[in-house]
């Protein structure tokens, strides 16, 4: 667990009824993929009882990505999103990633957040057809030097 006095970064433990009922009620206005069977991790930012942001991390052919990241309008430019992050790509490398993935269209705001300051690089997967269309495609390699500028990542 990470976290200040006011708002809490932690790993979903239990995808129960009560933590469905947010869920569903914070993502209500966009499309959230669906984790299904996958090997996935969801975590949450707590300010006392209030969900404050929330994403996911998930395994999909043999790679780890994040998805789904949303940080409450009233708590966003404190420092949220970039918890939510280091949080995930924390749980990917402690499971074993050598790689951690993202994907997004030019001009989302998560590009800044999440993708410029750790070094992501723009990649088109093989199974992938890039074009200005589509969404793109980023892969962090995890490095020690990724580990080094970014100790709240290491496991
Ligand atoms: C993108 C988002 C997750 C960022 O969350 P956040 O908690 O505000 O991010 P952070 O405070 O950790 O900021 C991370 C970086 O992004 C930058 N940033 C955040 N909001 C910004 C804005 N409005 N304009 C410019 N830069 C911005 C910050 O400056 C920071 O960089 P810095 O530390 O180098 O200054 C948040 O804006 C959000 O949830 N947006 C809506 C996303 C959404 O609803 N998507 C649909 C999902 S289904």
């Amino acid at each position: 667990m990470t976290g200040t006095a006011e708002v809490v970064v932690r790993k979903v433990e239990r995808e129960d009824a009560p933590w469905k009922a947010r869920f569903e009620a914070f993502y209500a206005d966009c499309d959230i993929k669906k984790m299904g069977r996958k090997l996935h991790a969801y975590f949450a930012a707590y300010a006392g009882e209030e969900l404050a942001g929330h994403c996911v991390i998930y395994r999909e052919k043999g790679r780890w990505i994040m998805d789904g990241l949303r940080v409450k309008a009233e708590f966003r430019e404190q420092g949220l999103g970039k918890r939510l992050t280091e949080a995930r790509i924390r749980h990917a490398i402690e499971n074993g990633a050598k790689e951690v993935w993202y994907s997004c269209d030019d001009g989302n705001l998560v590009t800044i957040c999440c993708h410029l300051r750790y070094g992501f690089e723009k990649v088109c997967p093989a199974d992938h057809h890039c074009n200005a269309a589509t969404v793109h495609w980023y892969r962090l390699k995890i490095t020690p030097a990724l580990l080094e500028k970014f100790p709240a990542i290491k496991p």
